[in-house]
């Protein structure tokens, strides 16, 4: 199988060194305009490009050092791993891509300051960050969309969080992967803010991949997903371009609810958002026909996120005093 990713790795190893320590972070993403269903599953290809807004400090600190008693370890948030476990098996499973079977047994340590599989997109940040640790650890000079490209293939929403700001995954149309992959948007927007409203942080039971999977395998509503998220997507890339914050949240809402809702529609239903979700979004909605300026986005999870500016933010923590406001451009 020809893989992009793959060849790009294999190549720079060539002229690797031995491991040294190395730490690395990358912020996660919330998307904007979804990713949502693959062309191709063992390289993360996606059927339609997506755009997002990096979450600043909320994201993933990785450290990868050579392991000095001949093993590998995985630990998360300062607690070993066992090898048997998914985290840890997903992670060395990354880690091999570099090591191209020679034996180069590692220790990776990561933190997320965000809670984990919680559809808050540890995984992007995760990935990203693990990339970006092992580059350094083998001394690879690789530039962030070549890094972009690797990390799809540990998860594809990690291309998206090589940079603060906003960020365009094109979905490419190489079979082997070599043009799929995330660019940052030369668009500032110091004003633009997003808040988590954190409805349930512990882990969820589908993984997105799952839940994306179940979906395209059995959701009659899937057929029209495609055309109209890679709509959305250009339609929203221009709103950040005009910096037109309507026009931008609401089609990032109606985007995000149209992934539910060929959620809904798989068979069996698979439904992330709970009473609590649909409660904060019935209260956004009032609020909106009040005038405020606020809108929502939710992932494979049941947490909210909302959008909106800064001059709103007063507003918007009054309505939801629980809700954790980040700025994505102050990170810059
Ligand atoms: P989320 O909504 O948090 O992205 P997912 O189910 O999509 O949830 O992904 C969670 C998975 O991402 C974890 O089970 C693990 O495989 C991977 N992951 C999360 N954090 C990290 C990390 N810091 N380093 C490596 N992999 C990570
Ligand atoms: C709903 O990137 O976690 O958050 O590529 O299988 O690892 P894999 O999936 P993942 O899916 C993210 C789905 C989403 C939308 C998005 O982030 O674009």
């Amino acid at each position: 199988m020809n893989d992009a990713a793959r060849t790009l790795i294999s190549k720079a190893m060539e002229t690797a060194k031995p491991p040294v320590e190395f730490s690395a972070y990358a912020p996660s993403n919330i998307a904007l305009s979804k990713y949502w269903g693959k062309r191709d599953a063992a390289r993360n290809l996606p059927l339609n490009s997506s755009l997002s807004i990096s979450l600043a400090e909320w994201g993933s600190h990785t450290t990868v050092r050579p392991s000095s008693d001949g093993r590998d370890h995985v630990s998360l948030n300062g607690e070993t791993l066992s090898a048997t476990s998914k985290f840890a098996i997903k992670a060395l499973k990354f880690a091999d891509l570099f090591r191209g079977g020679k034996d180069i047994p590692l220790v990776i340590d990561t933190r997320n300051t965000i809670p984990t599989a919680a559809g808050l997109a540890s995984s992007a940040s995760g990935f990203a960050a693990l990339t970006r640790a092992l580059c350094g650890a083998f001394g690879l000079d690789l530039s962030e969309s070549e890094m972009s490209l690797i990390a799809r293939i540990g998860s594809g929403s990690a291309t998206r969080s090589f940079w603060h700001g906003f960020a365009r995954w094109d979905k490419g149309e190489a079979e082997d992967g070599s043009d799929s992959f995330a660019q940052p948007l030369a668009y500032n927007w110091p004003e633009f803010r997003i808040a988590i409203v954190a409805v349930d942080v512990g882990p969820k039971s589908h993984s997105s991949r799952d839940g994306m999977n179940h979906t395209v395998a059995t959701s009659p509503l899937f057929a029209t997903w495609p055309d109209q998220a890679e709509a959305d997507c250009k339609a929203i890339e221009q709103a950040v371009a005009d910096q037109d914050f309507p026009v931008l949240g609401a089609l990032a809402e109606a985007n995000a609810l149209a992934m539910h809702a060929t959620m809904q529609a798989a068979r069996p239903a698979l439904s992330y958002l709970t009473s609590d979700s649909w409660a904060i979004l019935e209260r956004l909605w009032q609020a909106r026909q009040d005038g405020l300026e606020a809108y929502a986005t939710m992932d494979a999870g049941a947490n909210v996120k909302l959008l909106f500016l800064q001059d709103s933010e007063v507003n918007v923590l009054s309505l939801f005093p629980e809700a954790q406001v980040i700025d994505p451009f102050g990170a810059l």
